[in-house]
């Protein structure tokens, strides 16, 4: 057991409040600054923030008062939740100013040097760090987590790059609380789909796996070569972001061999025990209709991903459904496993 102080960024906002849930109880991390807009400076975290998840809300951190979201108070370790509209700014300054920033925001997610990372999936990445002070002048460091979208592509494809992934296409389905709070008008997605989800989300999860699947070289990512084409869409779903994958391989691997691909695959949380690792990163599903994002989305905490439906596609070689967590595995839970790594790496 230790206590590290950390402090949240965007501390009020949907993620900012996973983040507290889920640093509640945890072992090493010890939530002890929270910062946000002008509109909670000041106010008592009770105040400031809508509580919308179903965790109760520890009483110390809902006495904390909110802070201006500057470097000054908090701790070295700050987790960030920031709306990405500020996140540049801010998260650069916190960098400049010495503190280590792990983010879920998408603005620092592509710079050479700043890891895009999933610990079971390209936890070498980290290495890019060494090279990230000098790159842009920083005696903090940045490190980023994927996209929501992302992590269920990205998860799902890492265990069958032995395969050969030359094509991928995916469409989501994805929900509401991915929009932040309040999000999406209920006017807008009850009994709805919408085709498009704003902020360059189809861009992002076309580039991002890519990076995060591709190999290190001298202080930054080669990507990986395949060709991915998404489509987005905004379903009236509360949480977990669902995606139907089609994928192109160089070998022909059976069912059952992708089958167990994903169901062995493990990686450094695993080997190194952190907190927050799921036992099994990714679970297949033999029944025809899972995963659903009601049923599957909280297994092992949200950390797992779900996959099921492995069948051959007449276009590419298979196709199947795969399901996360978009707030834990695609946003908070993901950061936190990534700072535990970074601890026991011995980079905090
Ligand atoms: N929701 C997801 O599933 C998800 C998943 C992965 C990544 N992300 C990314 O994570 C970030 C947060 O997303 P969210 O869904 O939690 O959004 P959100 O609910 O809208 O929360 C945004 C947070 O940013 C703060 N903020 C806004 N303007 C600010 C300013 N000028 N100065 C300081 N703080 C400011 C807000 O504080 P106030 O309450 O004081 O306004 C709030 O705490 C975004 O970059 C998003 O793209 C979200």
């Amino acid at each position: 057991m230790s206590s590290i102080p950390v402090g949240i960024l965007g501390a009020t906002g949907m993620v900012g409040q996973q983040f507290i849930a889920l640093l509640a109880d945890h072992p090493w991390f010890n939530v002890e600054w929270l910062g946000a807009s002008q509109r909670s400076e000041g106010k008592a975290f009770r105040d400031a923030a809508a509580w919308r998840l179903s965790n109760r809300l520890p009483t110390e951190v809902a006495d904390k008062v909110v802070e201006a979201a500057a470097p000054g108070h908090a701790p070295k370790l700050v987790f960030s939740g920031l709306d990405s509209s500020v996140a540049s700014e801010i998260e650069g300054a916190f960098a400049q100013a010495g503190h280590i920033i792990v983010s879920n925001s998408r603005n620092y997610r592509m710079f050479d040097t700043v890891p895009l990372l999933i610990p079971e999936v390209n936890a070498d990445h980290l290495a890019l760090l060494e090279a990230q002070g000098v790159a842009q002048g920083w005696s903090g460091r940045i490190i980023t987590n994927p996209n929501c979208a992302v992590i269920v592509l990205a998860m799902a494809l890492a265990p069958l790059r032995q395969f050969g992934i030359k094509t991928a296409i995916i469409t989501t389905l994805q929900a509401i609380s991915g929009a932040g709070y309040p999000g999406v008008p209920s006017w807008d997605i009850l009994g709805n789909v919408i085709p498009h989800i704003g902020g360059g989300e189809e861009e992002k999860v076309e580039v991002e796996t890519r990076k995060i699947l591709g190999t290190i070289g001298q202080n930054k990512v080669a990507f990986h070569p395949m060709k991915l084409s998404a489509t987005t869409t905004r379903v009236p779903v509360q949480n977990g972001h669902t995606g139907s994958i089609s994928v192109g391989l160089e070998q022909r691997p059976t069912p059952e061999a992708i089958i167990d691909a994903w169901m062995s695959f493990r990686g450094r949380p695993q080997e190194l025990e952190l907190p927050s690792a799921p036992p099994q990163p990714i679970v297949y599903l033999i029944e025809a209709n899972r995963p659903q994002p009601l049923l599957d989305v909280n297994r092992d905490g949200g950390m797992t991903v779900t996959i099921g439906r492995l069948r051959p596609c007449p276009i590419f070689d298979y196709k199947f459904v795969a399901l996360g967590h978009n707030t834990i595995r695609g946003a908070a839970g993901a950061a936190i496993l990534n700072a535990e790594l970074m601890h026991r790496e011995g980079l905090l």
